[in-house]
């Protein structure tokens, strides 16, 4: 594992992107996977202004999410692939077809996660992987548990998680109660990992999670296993 601690959200920012942007680079047609919350927001500005420049070319990049809300399809503001549209894929040359979110709105999300397993196989695996951290530790909305859950599959959010996404919502009441996460098979499978976090609070879970035991009550610590991770940590 490389750990790079910075001082500044922007200088974790360009780091991400930079690290994105040469895998990009070396393989035009990489499958990455993407993730939401307000941590890749700068990274993903960065991409934009990439693109924009001509320093890389998405038009042949395959791109797949971590997970969504349940019950909000792509039209709803606060649904995952809302976010993605308006912070990233709106602004680069990617094929929209190319791009994939798990679908929230499927009537059997066990099954929407089976596909969607199949799909990222499909693609020939995920060559980077973009992670953020939740506070209690989940990645994508992979959530403490007493076991490690392997496929995509739909979960029961956390009250703390609720408390915390509530910040993009009017109200605590709006947040959906389950969603529809990529599990830690297609994660961990991912040929490199590329892990960002940044903002008060999160420290003492990034140690939990790299320095600690490998537990499902933390759930990014099973990342300890994957052979090529890199943590920006920004101090900021
Ligand atoms: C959500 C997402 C996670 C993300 C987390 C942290 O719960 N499902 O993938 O890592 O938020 O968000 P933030 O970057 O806003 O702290």
């Amino acid at each position: 594992m490389k750990f790079v601690r910075v001082k500044t959200y922007e200088e974790m920012s360009t780091l991400a992107a930079d690290l994105m942007a040469a895998q990009i680079l070396v393989k035009p047609d990489s499958v990455i996977g993407l993730a939401t919350g307000s941590t890749p927001v700068g990274m993903y500005k960065k991409l934009s202004k990439y693109n924009k420049a001509g320093k890389i070319d998405f038009a042949k990049v395959k791109s797949f999410n971590l997970d969504e809300y349940a019950g909000l399809d792509g039209t709803n503001e606060q649904s995952y692939r809302y976010f993605m549209n308006d912070k990233l894929f709106n602004h680069i040359n990617i094929d929209m077809a190319n791009t994939h979110v798990p679908n929230g709105c499927a009537a059997d999300l066990a099954l929407e996660g089976e596909q969607y397993d199949a799909m990222i196989a499909e693609a020939g695996g995920i060559d980077m992987q973009l992670l953020g951290i939740g506070f209690d530790g989940h990645i994508g909305f992979n959530e403490p548990d007493d076991h490690f859950t392997a496929p995509t599959h739909g979960v029961v959010l956390d009250e703390s998680t609720i408390d915390a996404n509530s910040r993009f919502f009017e109200k605590r009441e709006d947040v959906p109660t389950m969603a529809i996460s990529m599990g830690m098979r297609s994660i961990m499978q991912a040929k490199k990992i590329l892990f960002v976090a940044n903002g008060k609070g999160k420290e003492d879970i990034v140690n939990k999670a790299f320095f600690g035991p490998i537990t499902p009550e933390v759930p990014a610590s099973i990342l300890q296993l994957h052979p090529d991770v890199t943590v920006f940590f920004s101090e900021e």
